[in-house]
């Protein structure tokens, strides 16, 4: 088993990462628990139930998809709450992928005000990104995750076994985020065991969590790598390319931008795109993506307050750079594109 802190003070916890390390999750709740929830989805409430809390504990399922990410799934999961009487004393676990840990973190966010939290990541990306770092939250119909709250969980816990059920796609989906983690360090994973590999990754985004957790320095945006044409493929749509996917195409296509901007060198988007292919995930843009579409899209982006934002390698490291030049960026995709 390896254990990662979060260094948050007196908040400060625990994820643990290793084959079969949910059936010592009793160790890992809150002092004094009496009862605890469980939230999950259909595809894990095997796993889910097999999870050993050690306290009297209700199984409660969510729906499955981004089209449940909501208020009303927050508001059925309170009335629950309410039902099995959990108090402040109690503890909500999510087990789960993002989805799982977004929703039953937000909801234990605001149950009597904040009742603790311990999520049961099922999938790469709910391991190595969503679970940690206290974001929780739900859709709005003003854009995905717009209500939320920073609320801490008390553990995450990284069961290897759970993912012995992921799908393809979903692997995809974290080995984006994986090569991220990889290109950000300079470090190469390929000869690592997995559980290597995820606790790595959550180490690196349990010390950016430390250094910025309401996201006010703009250190976290380095976690960004890879997600302002990510963001703008998924956007599009045209091949419902999955996050973690556009992300390892956003990861080269970062390279190739900043090579074209005089910050490095050939060999180095080459080694983004060795370490992005040896996720085997893809590394150019699709064909059917419009240049000015995807253009659109990045201008629309939410981080993009003082012109287009990109994360960028460079001299100095990969940072954080505002106002690239909107002619340089859209030559480069029209040239990627066709
Ligand atoms: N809070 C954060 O910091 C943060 C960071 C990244 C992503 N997110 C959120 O996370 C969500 C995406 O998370 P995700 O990629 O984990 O997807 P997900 O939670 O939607 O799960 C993907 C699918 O895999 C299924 N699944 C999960 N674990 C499984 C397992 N072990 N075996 C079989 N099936 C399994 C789920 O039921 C679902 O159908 C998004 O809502 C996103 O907004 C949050
Ligand atoms: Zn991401």
């Amino acid at each position: 088993m390896l254990t990662v802190r979060v260094e948050l003070g007196e908040r400060s916890y625990p994820i643990v990462v290793g084959a079969g390390v949910a059936r010592e999750i009793a160790a890992l709740l809150p002092d004094g628990v009496r009862r605890a929830v469980v939230v999950t989805q259909a595809a894990m409430r095997p796993f889910a139930e097999s999870v050993p809390t050690g306290v009297e504990t209700a199984v409660v399922e969510i729906g499955d998809g981004e089209q449940h990410k909501t208020l009303s799934t927050v508001a059925a999961l309170h009335d629950a709450f309410v039902a099995h009487g959990v108090t402040r004393r109690d503890v909500v676990v999510g087990v789960g992928g993002g989805m799982v840990t977004d929703v039953a973190g937000f909801a234990a966010a605001v149950h009597l005000r904040g009742v603790a939290v311990v999520h049961v990541a099922t999938t790469l990306v709910g391991m190595v990104d969503a679970a940690i770092g206290g974001k929780t939250g739900v859709n709005s119909p003003g854009g995905k995750n717009l209500i939320g709250a920073f609320w801490q969980p008390s553990a995450v816990v990284c069961d290897t076994d759970s993912l012995a059920t992921l799908p393809p796609r979903e692997w995809a989906c974290g080995n984006g985020e994986l090569a991220k983690y990889e290109l950000l360090l300079g470090e190469r994973w390929r000869a690592l065991p997995l559980e290597e590999r995820v606790a790595n990754a959550a180490a690196y985004k349990a010390r950016v969590v430390s250094l910025d957790e309401h996201e006010r320095t703009g250190v976290r945006a380095l976690l960004n790598y890879g997600h302002t044409l990510g963001h703008a493929l998924e956007a599009a749509g045209h091949h419902e390319l999955r996050h973690g996917e556009a992300v390892g195409i956003g990861l080269v296509f970062a390279a190739r931008l900043a090579q074209r901007l005089g910050r490095i060198d050939a060999a180095a988007v080459d080694r983004h795109v060795d370490v992005v292919s040896g996720y085997e995930l893809a590394t150019e843009i699709p064909a059917g993506y419009d240049a000015d579409e995807l253009m659109a899209f990045m201008q629309r982006d939410k981080k993009a307050i003082d012109g287009l934002t990109f994360v960028l390698d460079g001299p100095g490291g990969i940072e954080v750079v505002s106002a690239v030049d909107d002619a340089v960026v859209r030559t480069l995709l029209k040239e990627l594109v066709s």
